[in-house]
């Protein structure tokens, strides 16, 4: 998919899972990784945001030190919600995103234990640019593979 040795050398990719006690979700993110990998030549890690290892500074310094001076960091995530709005962005040392409806509004309904990474116990240490993007959203890609759940069973 690249095929600008420039851009491959100088750049690292971030994907970012959510994390889980339970493996499965690290087991996903991993495969999606190395599936990613074969497309792509350019150095790509995995970090999570919570509850698994390795965190996102971990493995954000770990594309740092690679020597890019680009590093394109990527949600896994369906939605925007708290964590890559809020979390994500500043674990980065970069603002946070607006946030249309402030969580505190339906704590009630739903109240969300997090044991989070110490955030203040490892920064990411870079001097170069910072690329967040989207998470990947209402993709048509989405809905094939929706489409593909469902359509076994018809
Ligand atoms: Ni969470």
């Amino acid at each position: 998919m690249d095929t600008n040795s420039n851009s491959v050398k100088d750049t690292g990719i971030l994907l970012i899972g959510h994390g889980s006690r339970l493996p499965y979700g690290k087991q996903v993110i991993s495969e999606i990784a190395d599936k990613y990998r074969n497309t792509t030549n350019i150095n790509v890690e995995v970090g999570f945001m919570e509850l698994a290892e390795p965190n996102i500074p971990t493995a954000f310094n770990k594309l740092a030190k690679t020597g890019v001076n680009k590093i394109i960091v990527t949600p896994v995530f369906l939605a925007h919600g708290v964590h890559t709005k809020r979390d994500i962005p500043t674990i980065l040392g970069l603002e946070a995103l607006e946030i249309e409806k402030p969580e505190h509004e339906h704590n009630h309904e739903h109240h969300h234990h997090h044991h989070h990474h110490d955030e203040t116990e490892e920064k990411i240490e870079f001097d170069g640019e910072i690329i967040y993007t989207e998470p990947l959203g209402a993709d048509d890609k989405i809905v094939e593979i929706v489409d593909e759940r469902i359509s076994e069973h018809l």
